[in-house]
């Protein structure tokens, strides 16, 4: 194995808790609210997928729009929470060892990355709130190329850039697909299995699982 040169994580349900903007409003929408976020970010995905093979780019924010209008539908959610639930997804929470890990990792001197579906915009706005600026070099986002993951351009930005082998790179995702996507493409893809799940059968085996980003310390 190639040593790593630069460590590239995936935002959203890697480095940012995704349901963290619905739990937040829980009270409002009731027992359901978590069947909801799940209904809400499995469209937003699927959204994705399928604007890609459509050829019909619209930006992240857009598809999170277009997903949540449709998740309200049928989850019956009344149509006043609609700006709250949008906003508070521009400020998600990290996840609890994100920032000690990002710290040890900067004291290493990798190149730290987020690479992204979301809209630059979006990114900058999630990472300042956050107040995590300073740790990353990067936040590359699929805008630079139009399409979304798992197309392999997107997986070649970060290549790109830091003009090294993709085997140099280890990418982070909590995204089981999005493992495979970066892993095919030939990075060192490691999947942070957060919630105990299974991996996806499309060729590609990570050769480290971890549960949360602690355990890339003794991996990197
Ligand atoms: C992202 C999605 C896949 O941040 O989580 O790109």
């Amino acid at each position: 194995m190639m040593k790593t040169k630069s460590v590239v994580f995936d935002a959203y349900g890697t480095l940012f808790d995704v349901n963290s903007a619905a739990e937040k409003c829980k009270d409002k929408i009731g027992s359901k609210w978590e069947a909801f976020a799940n209904f809400w970010r499995t469209t937003q995905l699927e959204y994705t997928w399928l604007r890609s093979l459509m050829e019909r780019h619209k930006n992240f924010w857009e598809v999170t729009e277009d997903s949540l209008d449709k998740s309200m539908r049928v989850f019956n959610i009344n149509k006043s929470m609609k700006n709250e639930l949008l906003n508070l997804y521009k400020v998600l929470s990290p996840y609890p060892e994100v920032r000690g890990v990002l710290e040890d990792l900067k004291k290493k001197n990798f190149k730290l990355a987020i690479l992204s579906n979301g809209t630059p915009a979006l990114l900058d706005e999630l990472v300042a709130s956050n107040k995590l600026n300073n740790l990353f070099d990067d936040l590359f986002s699929i805008e630079e190329v139009k399409v979304y993951k798992p197309d392999s351009r997107v997986y070649e930005i970060p290549v790109k850039k830091y003009n090294l082998k993709a085997s140099e790179i280890t990418f982070l995702s909590a995204n089981t697909w999005d493992v495979s996507g970066g892993g095919n493409y030939g990075y060192n893809s490691i999947w942070v299995n957060r919630n105990n799940s299974v991996f996806d059968i499309l060729d590609f085996q990570p050769k480290n699982e971890i549960n949360n980003l602690t355990q890339l310390l003794d991996i990197v």
